[in-house]
């Protein structure tokens, strides 16, 4: 065998970690070495820790490969976990640089190619179908507080009965989805209708998670914002209904106190919510969308 690394062998289990280690240590890519390790350290850290039993390993295999087995293009069960474990959650927050308005999870339902709309469109193209009307504006700004002009503003968010219309055929394609485009001021402003609170996906291994820990599967409220210009960092948030019974005990854990927002009823009788989103400077990177 052409330049066997002898990593040397295990002894007992206090030296497991460093063999491990050391088997990875010539792993060119730095960055990909750097990942491995700790990995690695913090893994065996926690078996140290809790001490699993061979049947509880085997469970908990047996509990990725069903992970993996429930996710197809219709259902991602794996970022799924991860949302619901607060992974996905803590990598946003510790990817936020800055001052800017908080990031949250981008979540498996934005669709790359929203119709573009003009300024005061209404995105309930199903007529609102009985939900309670919204007007929704706001500005776009830079973090000294200037207007960006011509930033895109991607929204996308669940019916009145707590429906993405790709999960609902009686919803017309692209239903509550929309791209806008900031104005001279950074303004945007679009018609909708109240979104409603839904459960996430129960029907995998990550509800039977849930049901083993007691939590209920609602994430409150929502409206999904992915806002981008050339020159910025792209901002992928959330705004909350914060009138919805479940605001403090998002299942996935995307509400932050600065993005509970106020849906109020203002002297026009109509429902309003206004919100500001501040941008950061940096690179404008738009994500693989999750669905077609
Ligand atoms: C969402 O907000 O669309 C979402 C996020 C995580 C899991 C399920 C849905
Ligand atoms: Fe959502």
């Amino acid at each position: 065998m052409p330049n066997i690394h002898r990593h040397g062998v295990v002894r007992d289990a206090d030296n497991v970690t460093d063999v491990v280690l050391n088997a990875m240590s010539r792993t060119p890519d730095a960055r990909l070495r750097e990942i491995m390790s700790s990995l690695v350290k913090h893994a065996h850290a926690f078996l140290r820790e809790v001490k699993p039993t061979e049947e509880e390993f085997e469970r908990g295999v047996d509990f990725l490969v069903r992970i993996g087995q429930a996710s197809g293009l219709e259902k991602n069960e794996g970022i799924l976990l991860s949302d619901l474990l607060g992974i996905s959650t803590l990598v946003v927050m510790l990817n936020k640089n800055g001052l800017g308005t908080d990031p949250a999870l981008l979540g498996p339902f934005w669709r790359g190619n929203s119709p573009v709309c003009a300024s005061g469109e209404d995105i309930a193209r199903d007529g609102g179908a009985g939900g309670e009307p919204l007007e929704v504006s706001g500005r776009v700004l830079d973090r000294d507080g200037k207007p960006v002009a011509g930033a895109l503003v991607d929204v996308w968010q669940a019916s009145p009965v707590g429906l993405y219309e790709n999960q609902d055929e009686k919803q017309p394609e692209h239903n509550l989805r929309g791209r806008f485009e900031t104005d001279a001021q950074g303004r945007f402003h679009f018609r909708t209708v109240r979104p409603a609170g839904y459960p996430v996906p129960t029907d995998g291994p990550c509800g039977e998670m849930l049901r083993a820990q007691q939590r209920h599967p609602y994430r409150p409220a929502h409206i999904h914002f992915m806002i981008s210009r050339e020159g910025y960092r792209t901002l992928v948030t959330q705004v909350f209904d914060n009138a919805d019974a479940a605001i403090e005990s998002d299942v996935v854990f995307g509400v932050t106190p600065a993005l509970s927002g106020n849906f109020e009823r203002r002297g026009d009788g109509k429902l309003h919510l206004d919100y500001d989103f501040v941008l950061q400077p940096g690179v404008r990177r738009i994500p693989t969308p999750p669905l077609p």
